[in-house]
């Protein structure tokens, strides 16, 4: 196939901005033909932008994918509470299909996904975009050329950010666990994909701890507005929503606040919608931390440690190994390997790739497009290995939940004869 034509369903922030930019900047002979977006604006705005024609413009998934097929693949970039019976309809309906992560926020529909994709001639990839990036590319290579020896434990930090986490996860989509997904499902597939990966063997055991500690109504200042547009110690707080949004008009996250990227508009929005909310007041509940501890086969075993309360927003990474240890940073795009008993260290800064998320959203759609084309993709992930990470989140919280240790493969089979 030379040139796929695609689909989009969803065009928010990723099905618009990410991946439909991109193949028109990147891929100006790949035709998006055919849109499907509840919103007024945004689908408006889509069908303009890449000249869709009007009776391919749709207001629901349901009514597009109900119809005859309108393109060779479908992007499904829709809230995570709405990803399982599009991709399910789009697979039944022979679209290669590229899904955004989570599968679905519910581990039944994963397992039923991967078992509908399972022998199909079709494409069906998932957003785990760090499998992409130079940089975790880099970190399997060293492993794979054993370059610390045996790997040994590994400890994983993922530095959400303060601004983030308030942004997303107090005031955000994903501020309520039933909603849209507890925070290890909706932030950290990706993280505990790339363990398993890096790891390359199967997680036995884990144990998760965590709370939601801060954000929550006792812990407001006593003067504390409802909104911070009102506080009268909106000063002295650094969640502060004047301080979070209006420095960053027209930039990431204040372009989510409100679609019209002016003072006045954001100030609206401050007045009216969630984001304008106090921190303390929000009726959220996912957790703030969680720490988790895994055991994989050959007893490797890995923590993983996620947290609203740090100034960066990165991964820090340590892996050690029985000849030498590597220290990583993504936002530094640094890795440093060092050989024990040698006196000199490796610093390692991989090839840095435009695009989101270190150059892994970029890494993917091509993937998925070469995949397609039938051309030699890499393929770095599949539905069933997407299975696995998704498998690994809800244990997590199953662990935190109940504190319990939890054997995955008992978890596993409890799952599937649960179906
Ligand atoms: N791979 C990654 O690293 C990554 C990063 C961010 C977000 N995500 C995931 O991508 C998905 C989309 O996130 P986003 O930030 O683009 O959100 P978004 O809100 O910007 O976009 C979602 C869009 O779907 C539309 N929509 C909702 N219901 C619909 C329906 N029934 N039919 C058609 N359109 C509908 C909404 O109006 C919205 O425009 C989420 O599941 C999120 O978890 C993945």
């Amino acid at each position: 196939m030379k040139n796929p034509t695609i689909t989009i369903i969803g065009a928010g922030q990723r099905g618009k901005d990410v991946y439909a930019s991109y193949l028109k900047e990147h891929h100006p002979g790949i035709s998006i033909v055919a849109v499907a977006e509840s919103d007024e604006i945004k689908r408006a705005e889509m069908a303009r932008e890449f000249q869709i024609r009007p009776e391919n413009v749709f207001s629901c998934y349901q009514r597009l994918l109900e119809g005859p097929r309108l393109s060779d693949a479908v992007i499904i970039a829709t809230p995570d509470d709405q990803h399982f019976v599009p991709a399910q309809l789009a697979l039944e309906k022979g679209y290669h299909v590229l899904l955004e992560k989570p599968m679905s926020n519910k581990l039944s529909e994963c397992l039923k996904l991967a078992e509908l994709a399972r022998g199909r001639n079709q494409v069906f990839l998932i957003g785990h975009v760090l499998r992409y990036t130079p940089f975790f590319t880099a970190l399997k290579q060293l492993l794979q050329r054993k370059a610390i020896g045996e790997l040994i434990t590994i400890q994983h930090n993922e530095n959400i950010g303060y601004y983030h986490f308030a942004h997303s996860f107090v005031r955000g989509v994903w501020k309520s666990a039933a909603d849209s997904s507890p925070l290890i499902l909706a932030k950290s597939c990706h993280d505990l994909d790339i363990l398993l990966w890096l790891v390359g063997k199967n997680c036995l055991k884990l144990s998760s701890y965590g709370q939601l500690s801060h954000f929550r109504p006792e812990a407001a200042p006593p003067q504390a507005g409802e909104r911070c547009l009102e506080c009268p110690v909106e000063s002295d707080c650094p969640y502060s929503a004047k301080k979070i949004y209006y420095p960053r008009i027209g930039k990431w996250p204040t372009t989510v606040v409100c679609s019209e990227q002016t003072e006045q508009a954001l100030t609206a929005a401050l007045y009216q919608n969630d984001y304008g909310r106090c921190v303390y007041k929000s009726n959220n509940d996912v957790v703030d931390h969680q720490v988790t501890i895994l055991e994989f086969e050959d007893k490797v075993t890995a923590t993983f440690n996620l947290s609203a309360f740090t100034s960066d927003i990165s991964r820090t990474m340590k892996l050690m190994g029985s000849k030498g240890e590597i220290r990583a940073h993504l936002g530094l795009n640094e890795i440093e390997v060092i050989t024990f008993g040698s006196s000199s260290k490796q610093i390692i800064r991989p090839d840095l790739r435009a695009g989101g998320h270190g150059g892994g959203d970029t890494g993917l759609t091509e993937d998925f497009i070469s995949l397609i084309k039938g051309e030699a993709g890499q393929a770095l992930t599949s539905a069933e290995e997407s299975v696995q990470s998704h498998l690994l989140a809800f244990a997590t919280e199953e662990s935190r939940l109940t504190s319990k240790s939890i054997d995955v493969k008992q978890y596993r089979q409890a799952m599937i004869k649960g179906l």
